[in-house]
């Protein structure tokens, strides 16, 4: 049967090693340049990208030349499948017409200023690849492992659900993107969710930066407990969790020269909404799907400057409380 068999494996690794991982790039490839940079300056021995390479930046082929340089290893996301393959919109997910909006102007400049070579290679990316780092079982895919543009948040999604996807997966760790907001949960044995966030914008925080991760694993480990009589009595599954040494997972801020990429949305003539994000590091299109926790988080708020910008994209207008944060009227 094959729902026994071990599911194939890209790549092994057995020696402790550093990696990087990025979210959607969003054509912003000043922070991919920047994060690239970063990763290497700080040891990492292997790149990846989840998917989303185009949507919301300027000049979506400036991206390609770079991950080719550097050997990053590519997932397809839903936007590479849609501008690899012309559909007729980006499949992001989104259900209110505001998102929808926006990103549809979004989706036809990212279309029509992708060259053939890059949506050729935007077809042939794989959606998911398997690893085996030490005795742990890791999968990367773009939204969630069932569903590509899945939106997994962090105040949304369960624990109990994320150990489920893990066993029907037969992954100790997942990594994921897609909703571009960071977030990490340890779950039992071991195991652990990441979302790795995205270079393509920022995330609604107040902030410019943008964010990768940074994965550390000790490769094969050994422990005095393996092969002792109780653990050989676990099932096989149990006893490769329970031998799984920690992984480290640093999330790293990206600074980069966001006045030049606003500038250049603005002489690509792209939304000025869209300009505003990059500038105040407030979401101001395609936001209507976050979870009200993720929009008004007290720790994500605590961290911005007094009377951010209001958005202003079909919504009422929100207002500044007195001390300095922000809600939204819906
Ligand atoms: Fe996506």
């Amino acid at each position: 049967m094959n729902q026994t068999l071990p599911p194939s494996v890209d790549h092994v690794a057995t020696d402790a090693e550093t990696l990087a991982l990025f979210g959607g790039v969003y054509s912003n490839y000043l922070a991919l340049e920047a994060a690239i940079h970063d990763a290497l300056q700080r040891g990492a021995e292997r790149l990846y990208c989840l998917g989303d390479l185009g949507a919301f930046g300027p000049h979506p082929d400036r991206v390609f030349p770079l991950l080719r340089k550097h050997g990053v290893i590519c997932l397809q996301g839903n936007y590479d499948d849609s501008i690899g393959n012309a559909r007729d919109d980006c499949q992001c997910g989104y259900t209110d017409p505001r998102d929808n909006y926006y990103a549809q102007i979004s989706y036809e400049y990212t279309l029509r200023n992708t060259s053939d070579a890059n949506r050729e290679f935007l077809r042939s990316l794989p959606p998911q690849r398997r690893e085996r780092w030490g005795n742990r079982e890791v999968l990367m895919c773009h939204g969630s492992p069932r569903r590509v543009n899945e939106f997994l948040w962090e105040s949304t999604t369960s624990t109990a659900f994320l150990e489920r996807l893990c066993e029907q997966h037969r992954a100790d760790t997942i990594f994921a993107t897609h909703t571009g907001i960071k977030w990490t949960r340890q779950l039992s044995r071991e195991r652990q969710f990441v979302n790795v966030g995205a270079l393509g914008r920022p995330e609604h925080d107040g902030r410019t930066e943008v964010w990768y991760t940074l994965v550390k694993h000790l490769g094969l480990v050994h422990r005095a407990s393996q092969g002792s009589p109780a653990m050989e009595a676990r099932p096989v599954a149990e006893t490769r969790a329970a031998t799984l040494p920690p992984l480290e997972v640093q999330f790293v801020p990206v600074q980069y020269d966001f006045r030049r990429l606003a500038e250049e949305m603005r002489s690509e003539q792209l939304p000025e909404a869209f300009v505003e994000t990059i500038l105040t590091g407030w979401w101001t299109t395609c936001r209507e799907v976050l979870p009200s926790k993720e929009r008004l988080r007290p720790g994500r708020l605590a961290k911005v400057p007094p009377f951010p910008p209001i958005g202003r994209i079909g919504l009422e207008k929100g207002r500044a409380t007195a001390d300095g944060t922000r809600y939204d009227k819906r």
